[in-house]
């Protein structure tokens, strides 16, 4: 009869993952291990005494396997003897970071925006990038013939000719400005409200502060008490919050359709390392008082309604954020700029 006990002395005493081996060679082996041997066996035993002997071997076997396995993780560790100073775990070392990505420094942007505005009450919502020309146009205020229509460049999305037959109205373009969105929003909600619209807008311009596709956001205030005031007063709060404390800003009159009276807001540029743009202004955008008839446009009563509108662009303050000289730089998804930031 085989002696497991011996078995597992000498793994207790095994002081190596060869003499482990050897031993699970020995007992587990596929043609001479010993337990091997002692399973088939059962083979030629017959009722109780099978079933005995059979439970023996099973137990045996649990045992065996465990104390294998023991041995086999004490094997792993070093023991307390074989410790020296060197391999003492330094608990002060600095591993080196993580590398971790960030959001494109755009929609960060927009996540401030909807952070700064919605501590000022401001919900966020999105309009589509594929507007209708009347929702683009039409509906804010811009005349059919207006050249406010041209100024803007539009991309124009070409349709089935059978479609815009006789039809001017229908035709769709890739949102100029993200002004329709006032429309939809005022639309679907009663006044008060104040909202901010984000988002990708179209024009066909390409230089050094124009990108074919760039990003805007609109904001609207609605309410029976609003002014010129109140305007100024979120802008100035919100940019100085989003870019710079220390921002210096100006208003001048500004011809937008939609609103009356109409601004543009321009901000100075500063600490530009060049310093040929040091102290220039740069418009960020429009803003006014929203004209009646683009209220009456969204479904509000301009006797008894009133608020404030604005346009801005979001590559522009990132701009003077950041130093960038060139707008273009932030779509060309080049890391070793994007990583910068
Ligand atoms: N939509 C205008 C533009 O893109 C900006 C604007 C928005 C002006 C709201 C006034 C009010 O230039």
């Amino acid at each position: 009869m085989t002696n497991w006990q011996t078995f597992l002395t000498d793994i207790e005493n095994a002081s190596s993952h060869g003499d482990i081996d050897a031993i699970e060679h020995a007992l587990f082996g596929r043609k001479e291990g010993a337990m091997t041997l002692a399973m088939q066996e059962l083979k030629d035993l017959e009722g109780d005494t099978k079933k005995e002997r059979a439970k023996e071997l099973n137990q045996q076997k649990a045992k065996l396997t465990e104390a294998l396995e023991t041995r086999k993780v004490n094997l792993a560790m070093p023991s307390q003897e074989t410790l020296t100073s060197e391999d003492a775990i330094d608990v002060t070392l600095d591993l080196p970071p993580e590398e971790r990505g960030h959001l494109h420094i755009v929609p960060e942007f927009i996540a401030h925006l909807e952070e700064v505005f919605g501590r000022m009450g401001f919900d966020t919502h999105f309009g589509p990038e594929i507007e209708s020309e009347d929702m683009n146009f039409t509906q804010l205020n811009i005349p059919e013939e207006h050249p406010a229509r041209d100024t803007q460049d539009t991309f124009w999305i070409r349709k089935k000719k059978q479609e815009t037959r006789n039809k001017k109205q229908d035709r769709t373009v890739l949102r100029t400005h993200t002004s329709p969105v006032q429309i939809r929003y005022m639309r679907d909600n009663e006044p008060p409200f104040r909202a901010i619209f984000p988002g990708k807008t179209y024009r066909k311009d390409a230089d050094a502060t124009h990108s074919p596709m760039f990003h805007q956001f609109e904001g609207l205030m609605i309410d029976t008490d609003i002014s010129v005031a109140h305007l100024k007063a979120v802008l100035i709060n919100a940019l100085k919050e989003l870019i710079g404390r220390d921002l210096v800003f100006r208003f001048r009159p500004g011809y937008f359709p939609f609103v009356e009276p109409g601004l543009e807001m321009d901000m100075q540029w500063q600490g530009d390392e060049s310093e040929s743009r040091e102290g220039k202004w740069l418009e960020m955008g429009g803003c006014g008082m929203v004209h009646p008839n683009v209220l009456r446009n969204g479904g509000i009563d301009p006797e008894k309604w009133q608020g404030f509108a604005f346009g801005f662009g979001i590559e522009r303050p990132l701009m003077i954020k950041h130093q960038i000289p060139d707008l273009r730089t932030i779509f060309q998804g080049d890391l070793r700029f994007l990583r910068q930031f």
